[in-house]
């Protein structure tokens, strides 16, 4: 059983907040070749990363592959992530729309220049294997502001508690180290919101704008950003690590945040998402999203970088379990290895390949 290997090494998921990121979203193109060409990145990913990042030590370059639900079928049948599905959309006073997306590249670095160094050398690799459907250059604002003025992060859970919020442990022991991953691109409209007045602004985040204190508990409005996405289970705090970025294009007058959201349960996420939109209780949603427009939407699984390193280019059908009655080729995803394994064995680490 993968739970029981000395611990899975986990993809990048919580690393340290950097200066520069790119969110790369594509679909995968229709075919058993564009499959192929992707499992072969999936192997190659992490040398790519090593090769780039050593052009600059301090420059904390890294990436994480995540699978949307269709493509976990397509690329690696089954198992599958228990909690695996497509970005479900949220109808409320606000609508969080669910679009395509079968892989997400999440790549972070202190500056730009690796960033794109980096995305130029995985998208040749997939050139006419996949089409981009979305495609994010973010970057830090001054004081680690968003482009409403606020600073985002502040509350994010850091070291041992960051790990727990996000990385899967035996609820999942198949997929143990891996995570899940949501992303939004939101769109602002920064001319109606720098009309609102500060206090007001305030009252929406639940912060103080440029101390960015809390406000007190008493204080906070029921509709405030912090007070909706504060979830909690029998008591306890429920987590998650976002690394929002801004972006935007002056001469369209696109202002955006990125939204990027880590989870070991998607769960959580799609909570916040509905207090957020639909409101808690319904109809006290958060007043960001006046001025704030989610225009894309996506879920995504995001496995070990064990699992990566060893996929094979060949797709690894799991065979008919004695108990079951054979899978035809078209149910891939319903059968499951019993030996626990993910039906991925390459050898390809064996060869060389770390
Ligand atoms: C327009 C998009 C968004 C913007 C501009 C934004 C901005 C902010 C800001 C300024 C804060 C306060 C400082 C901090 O702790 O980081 C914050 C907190 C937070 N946000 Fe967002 N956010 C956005 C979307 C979301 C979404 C979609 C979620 C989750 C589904 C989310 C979850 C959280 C959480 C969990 C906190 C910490 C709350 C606390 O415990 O105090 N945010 N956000």
């Amino acid at each position: 059983m993968i739970a029981s290997l000395p611990s899975p090494v986990s993809q990048s998921v919580v690393g340290r907040l950097t200066r520069a990121a790119i969110f790369l979203v594509a679909t995968i193109n229709p075919g058993s070749e564009a499959e192929e060409t992707v499992r072969e990145l999936c192997a190659d990913l992490s040398s790519l990363v090593r090769a780039v990042g050593f052009r600059n030590l301090e420059g904390q370059l890294s990436c994480v592959m995540g699978f949307g639900s269709a493509a976990w079928d397509r690329l690696f049948f089954s198992p599958r992530p228990k909690e695996l599905h497509p970005f479900r959309e949220i109808r409320g006073v606000h609508h969080a729309v669910s679009t395509p997306g079968d892989i997400l590249f999440h790549i972070r670095a202190a500056s730009m220049d690796l960033c794109f160094e980096l995305a130029t050398h995985l998208m040749a690799r997939l050139a006419g294997a996949v089409t981009t459907v979305d495609e994010v250059h973010g970057f830090k604002f001054f004081d680690d502001r968003d482009l409403i003025g606020f600073v985002d992060g502040t509350e994010n859970p850091v070291d041992q508690a960051a790990v727990d919020a996000t990385i899967i442990g035996d609820e999942d022991a198949d997929f143990a180290g891996g995570s899940y991953v949501i992303v939004q691109k939101y769109l602002h409209d920064l001319e109606r919101w720098n009309k609102v007045p500060v206090e007001e602004q305030e009252n929406i985040i639940g912060r103080h704008k440029l101390s960015d204190i809390e406000q007190r508990d008493a204080d906070k409005k029921p509709y405030a950003h912090n007070v909706l996405t504060n979830i909690e289970e029998n008591g306890e705090q429920l987590q998650i690590v976002r690394d929002n970025m801004p972006f935007g294009e002056i001469g369209k007058g696109e202002f955006g945040t990125y939204f990027i959201g880590y989870a070991r349960s998607p769960q959580r996420i799609e909570k916040m998402l509905e207090n957020m939109f639909v409101g808690n209780p319904p109809g006290t949603y958060d007043h960001l999203l006046d001025f704030s427009r989610a225009v894309t939407g996506c879920l995504f699984f995001v496995p070990t970088a064990d699992f990566l390193d060893n996929v094979a280019p060949e797709p690894v059908k799991p065979a008919a379990a004695p108990d079951e009655s054979p899978q035809t080729d078209d149910s891939p995803a319903q059968s499951s290895p019993r030996d626990g394994s993910l039906g991925i064995g390459s050898l390809k680490k064996e060869a060389g390949h770390e």
